[in-house]
């Protein structure tokens, strides 16, 4: 019955269509050698909020699918879905997801779940992204969905990489925004866009806990520190981050939210484990 052929070597194998939650891969963009983006064809019935996941991969060598959790990347409206995703060299899914091209297929569960939608939060006037590495996926989303910029009057998104390199998916994202036919003028100056690396000299640097305790980014950016009232968050990083960026938030006042509960901040892990 599954015909759709195990990904066993190198590159990836081109499988045939015949499951229902296979997908087609359009494009492929490598942007450091642990990190990569990529775009596949958008189920037709597949409706989701920005900022939710969904379960993706490929068949492992017995034919059976191999999935994990990513956050879909690409904004509700757009026709393809998009994803950025880490390559952890060892890594089941990862090591053998990095070699997919162009026409090659994936899996994709039209299932998409997730904490990190707008519906979560009470309103509010300003709402922050916190991410380190490829925690920035949900954002990436959220940064393209013109009812973030309808709910709020100003759209802080703070990254946090180690390195230059590992922040170029999400400043040419934002770049690219400003030009945008369909949310350009919705973005003009109400986005705050503020990467910083920690391990590499850069024009802005430090963590997110540390620029937000300090009151550096406030003071860079021209705003208020946070307030119970006026700010909103989403965090999605790893374990450690999300633990300490939660204390932080809270030292501001704010309280965690969820669907079922909006308050002023929720949070997502943007992965299981603590490194690789
Ligand atoms: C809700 C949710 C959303 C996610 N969204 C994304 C996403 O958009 N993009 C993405 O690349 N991954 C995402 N992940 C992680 C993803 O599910 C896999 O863990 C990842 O693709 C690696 O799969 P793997 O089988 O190669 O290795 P795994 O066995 O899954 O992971 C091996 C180890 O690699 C490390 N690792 C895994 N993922 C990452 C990562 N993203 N960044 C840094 N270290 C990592 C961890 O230490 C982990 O223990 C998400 C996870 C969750 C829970
Ligand atoms: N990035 C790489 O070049 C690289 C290469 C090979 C392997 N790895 C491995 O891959 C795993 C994931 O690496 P990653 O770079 O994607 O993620 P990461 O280690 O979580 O770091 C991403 C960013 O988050 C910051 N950060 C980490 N913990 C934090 C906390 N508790 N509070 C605030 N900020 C925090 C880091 O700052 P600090 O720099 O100050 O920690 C870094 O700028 C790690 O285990 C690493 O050893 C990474």
């Amino acid at each position: 019955m599954d015909d759709l052929k195990p990904v066993t070597d190198t590159p990836a194998a081109k499988p045939v269509r015949t499951l229902p939650d296979a997908q087609t891969v359009t494009t492929v963009h490598h942007w450091t050698d642990r990190l990569f983006s990529f775009r596949v064809t958008r189920p037709q019935s597949l409706r989701f909020r920005s900022g939710e996941f969904v379960m993706i991969g490929l068949l492992d060598e017995k034919g059976k699918p191999l999935l994990r959790a990513y956050s879909i990347a690409s904004p509700s409206w757009d026709e393809e879905l998009e994803f950025y995703s880490i390559k952890v060299p060892d890594g089941p899914l990862t090591s053998k997801l990095q070699h997919i091209e162009p026409g090659d297929e994936i899996i994709l569960r039209p299932k998409p779940v997730g904490t990190l939608v707008l519906d979560a939060l009470l309103p509010g006037k300003r709402i922050w992204f916190l991410a380190t590495g490829t925690g920035i996926a949900p954002f990436a989303s959220l940064m393209r969905d013109p009812e973030t910029y309808e709910k709020y009057e100003q759209v802080v998104m703070m990254h946090t990489c180690r390195t230059v390199a590992e922040l170029e998916y999400g400043r040419q994202l934002v770049e690219g925004l400003q030009d945008d036919p369909l949310i350009g003028e919705m973005v003009a100056g109400k986005l705050l866009y503020y990467p910083t690396t920690t391990r590499e000299d850069s024009l802005r640097m430090g963590r997110i806990t540390d620029n937000l305790t300090s009151g550096k980014v406030f003071a860079d950016l021209g705003i208020p520190p946070m307030d119970k009232q006026h700010d909103r968050a989403m965090v999605c990083g790893s374990l450690a981050f999300n633990i300490d960026v939660k204390a932080v938030l809270e030292s501001f006042g704010l309280r965690e939210g969820a669907n079922s509960e909006p308050l002023e901040y929720v949070v997502e892990k943007a992965f299981v484990g603590d490194g690789i």
